[in-house]
C-alpha cells in the first residue's frame, strides 16, 4: 500500500474503501453481504494496510456507518475514518447533533474527516461551517471536508471555516475527468486532497459488463452508463484497459484505479462486492503506469462518447419495462 502525507493525524492510504454498498438497497447485494461479506472486506482491508474508510449517514440510513464501525472494532481508532453529513438543514446545532449520531453509530469518539455530502443549493456554508468549527474545537471532528463542490465553493467553505477544508470528494475516473480542469491543479498546488468516488465508474471499467451481461441491481439498471449502447461504446476503452492490464499481469479494474491515483493529490475509494475485489483494488496502489500507458488510457477515454441527455430516456424506459415484466 502507498500512503499520502498531508499533515493528518493518521496517514491516508492511496486506495481506501468506499462503503455505500454496505446495507444499501440500491446496490442490492442482499443481507448476507451486509451481515458477512462487508465485515470480511473491512477486516481484510485493515490487514492490507488500508487506512481510509469512507461512509455517510445517508448510506442505508445509518446502516453503513454501523456495519463499518462494528467491523473495524478496536481498529476504529487507528484508521482514518471519513463520514458525511447530508446538509438538509445545515444549521450549527443540527450539524453538531448529527455528528454525534454518526460518531455513535461508528462507535468512535472522533470523526477523522467530516464531509458535507453535497453543497446545499439554497443555504451557503457559513452556518454549517460554524457547526464544524465547534465540532473541531471540542475534538469530535479532526478534519473538515466537502463533497461534490465546485472549486469556488470549496474555497468559500474554507473561508467560512477559517481553517483548511482538507478534501473535496468528487466523481473521478477515466470516464469522468472534469476534476482535472481545476480541482486537481488546486489540490496539487495547495496540499489539499481530492477523494475520487466511483473510480471504477460503478464497475463499468472492470470490463465485466457488456450488452448481454448488464448489472441487474436497481442503481445501475437506472444508470445511462450501463445502457447497451453505452456498453458498446465503452468497448474500445475496455480493450485499452485490458491491453495495459496484460502488461502488468493485472485486471482492467486495477489499471483504472492506478490511472486515477497517478495524480499526486488523489486518493480513490472504490467500493467492493467481495473480498477478492478488495484485495485486487488494494494491489492497484502498487502499479506504476508508464507515461505512454497513462497517455494511451487518456486517449481511449477521450474517444469514449456515451449517449447522454434526453437520448437515453427510451433505453432507460425499456430497461424499466423489462424489469417490471421480469
Ligand atoms: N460523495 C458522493 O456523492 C459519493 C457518490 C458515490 C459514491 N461515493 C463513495 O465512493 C465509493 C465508491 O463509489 P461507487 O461505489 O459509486 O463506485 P465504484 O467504486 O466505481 O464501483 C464499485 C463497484 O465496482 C465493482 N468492483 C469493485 N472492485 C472491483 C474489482 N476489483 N473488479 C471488478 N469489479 C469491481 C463492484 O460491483 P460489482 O461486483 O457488482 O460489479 C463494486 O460494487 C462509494 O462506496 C461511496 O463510499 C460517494
Amino acid at each position: 500500500m502507498r500512503y499520502l502525507s498531508p499533515e493528518t493525524s493518521t496517514r491516508i492510504s492511496r486506495i481506501g474503501l468506499g462503503t455505500w454498498q454496505f446495507g444499501s438497497r440500491e446496490w442490492g447485494y442482499g443481507p448476507s453481504y451486509a451481515e458477512q461479506e462487508a465485515h470480511a472486506i473491512v477486516r481484510r482491508a485493515v490487514e492490507l494496510g488500508v487506512t481510509l474508510f469512507d461512509t455517510a449517514e445517508i448510506y442505508g440510513f445509518g446502516r453503513s456507518e454501523r456495519i463499518l464501525g462494528e467491523a473495524l472494532g478496536e481498529d476504529r481508532e487507528s484508521v482514518f475514518l471519513a463520514t458525511k453529513i447530508f446538509p438538509l438543514l445545515p444549521v450549527a446545532p443540527v450539524v453538531e447533533q448529527r455528528a454525534v449520531a454518526s460518531a455513535n453509530r461508528l462507535g468512535v469518539r472522533r470523526l477523522d474527516l467530516y464531509q458535507v455530502h453535497q453543497p446545499n443549493p439554497v443555504i451557503r456554508d457559513g452556518m454549517i461551517m460554524r457547526g464544524m468549527r465547534a465540532l473541531q474545537r471540542v475534538g469530535l471532528v479532526g478534519e473538515v471536508g466537502v463533497s461534490n463542490y465546485s472549486l469556488d465553493r470549496w474555497r468559500a467553505a474554507e473561508d467560512a471555516l477559517d481553517r483548511r477544508v482538507l478534501s473535496n470528494q468528487v466523481r473521478y475516473s477515466l470516464i469522468d475527468r472534469s476534476p482535472e480542469q481545476d480541482l486537481l491543479p488546486f489540490a496539487e498546488s495547495t496540499g489539499h486532497l481530492v477523494i475520487a468516488y466511483s473510480p471504477l465508474a460503478q464497475g463499468l471499467l472492470s470490463g465485466a459488463y457488456h450488452r448481454d451481461r448488464r448489472p441487474v441491481n436497481r442503481l445501475r439498471a437506472a444508470s445511462p452508463l450501463f445502457l447497451p449502447e453505452n456498453l458498446d461504446r465503452a468497448r474500445d476503452l475496455i480493450a485499452t484497459l485490458r491491453e495495459v492490464a496484460d502488461a502488468h499481469s493485472a485486471t482492467p479494474a486495477q489499471i483504472a484505479l492506478a490511472w486515477v491515483i497517478r495524480r499526486p493529490a488523489v486518493v480513490a475509494i472504490p467500493g467492493a462486492s467481495s473480498v477478492g475485489q478488495l484485495e485486487r483494488n488494494v494491489a492497484a496502489a502498487d502499479i506504476d503506469l508508464t507515461g505512454d500507458e497513462y497517455r494511451a488510457l487518456g486517449d481511449a477515454a477521450r474517444r469514449f462518447r456515451p449517449v447522454t441527455g434526453p437520448a437515453v430516456l427510451p433505453g432507460l424506459l425499456r430497461t424499466r419495462v423489462r424489469r417490471g415484466l421480469g
